[in-house]
């Protein structure tokens, strides 16, 4: 039998190309390889502020550009944390088991407190233990992340420890699986990581004239001030973005361009708008198709949890029984 992976994605809108190539690429890529459980988490999500007006049309446009990027719910199962209340009962649990101390000393603890500082919540505390519940509740032994959750990882496979030694070895020990990091950056300003934070993405769904203005007026290599400077691919971004949408011939053929100053900056971006459109026009089309059959989505979520509900329901008599709660 395959190994269960778990992952959790925040339902927090804009997905774009560098949650695209850092993380759901990479979940996509490990359908084969094992038994995938992807949670849209908006139980996560709550800890920080939002409108509670616009969550529904959040968890359906993560759920529906995930399942257009090639999280396709025939081959793993998708849905969302709140539509299986064992998440939050196991998260008790757990938290009776875990340190404050070890909460409190997080790294992404003490950074979203910072941006809190008016009031912090008990649930941005609490968030790595609700995330332990996510992945242990399936017992689940791999987790793709990135370098910023391992931590996380750590204290979820320290609380599975500690659970296991005080009421019998129930829980595996999940490992992370690191996605190389693909550093995406602004086009606006390369030294700038593209975030949402930061407004300098590109968004999955945005329309082609849009994402090729960004593109068009992107930064390269400084040092090429001119169009009869030769460049240096290494220098400049829009190079770097050649790697992930271009094939090989382009690549030789931008590197060797720009090195000998035969092509411009604005050919080679012209060629790499062409190929990231033949990625991202079919993303936008498919999810947007599936937007405008919101029930199609919902009901594919459904089915997810109904087969979560399952697996976590025999989990939990188990944990509860070995706590003596049944
Ligand atoms: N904390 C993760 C993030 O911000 C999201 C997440 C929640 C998660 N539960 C999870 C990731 C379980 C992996 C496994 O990216």
């Amino acid at each position: 039998m395959a190994k269960r992976l778990f992952s959790g994605i925040q339902p927090s809108g804009d997905i774009h190309i560098g949650n695209y190539l850092g993380a759901i690429r990479n979940w996509v890529s490990l359908i084969p390889e094992y038994e995938c459980i992807y949670c849209v988490v908006d139980y996560h999500a709550i800890t920080m502020f939002y409108e509670p007006a616009e969550m529904q049309e959040l968890i359906l446009n993560a759920a529906a550009v995930n399942i257009a990027c090639g999280i396709d719910p025939e081959k793993c199962t998708l849905f969302v944390q709140s539509h299986v209340p064992e998440h939050t009962e196991l998260a008790w649990i757990l938290n009776t088991v875990t340190p404050l101390g070890d909460l409190q000393r997080m790294t992404q603890f003490k950074e979203k407190a910072k941006q809190q500082e008016a009031s912090v919540n008990a649930g941005l505390l609490n968030y790595p233990v609700l995330m332990a519940a996510d992945i242990l509740l399936y017992k689940g032994e791999a987790v793709p992340v990135g370098e910023d959750q391992v931590q996380h990882l750590e204290i979820t496979r320290e609380i599975a420890r500690r659970f296991n030694t005080r009421y019998g070895k129930i829980f595996p020990e999940p490992q992370e699986r690191l996605t190389k990091a693909a550093r995406i950056m602004g086009l606006d300003d390369p030294s700038k990581k593209m975030s949402k934070s930061v407004g300098n993405t590109i968004g999955l769904l945005e329309d082609p004239e849009s994402i090729w203005e960004k593109v068009r007026t992107g930064v390269t290599d400084p040092a090429r001030k001119r169009r009869s400077d030769p460049g240096n691919p290494k220098k400049c971004n829009i190079f770097h973005l050649h790697q992930y949408f271009s094939n090989q011939d382009d690549i030789k053929h931008v590197d060797k361009g720009c090195r000998s100053a035969s092509i411009g900056c604005l050919d080679c971006k012209k060629i790499l708008f062409e190929r990231m459109m033949a990625t991202l026009n079919p993303i936008r089309e498919h999810s947007l198709e599936l937007m405008s059959k919101p029930g199609q989505v919902w009901n594919i979520l459904r089915r997810g949890a109904e087969h979560c509900s399952k697996i976590a329901a025999a989990n939990m008599k188990e944990v509860k029984k070995a706590m003596g709660l049944l």
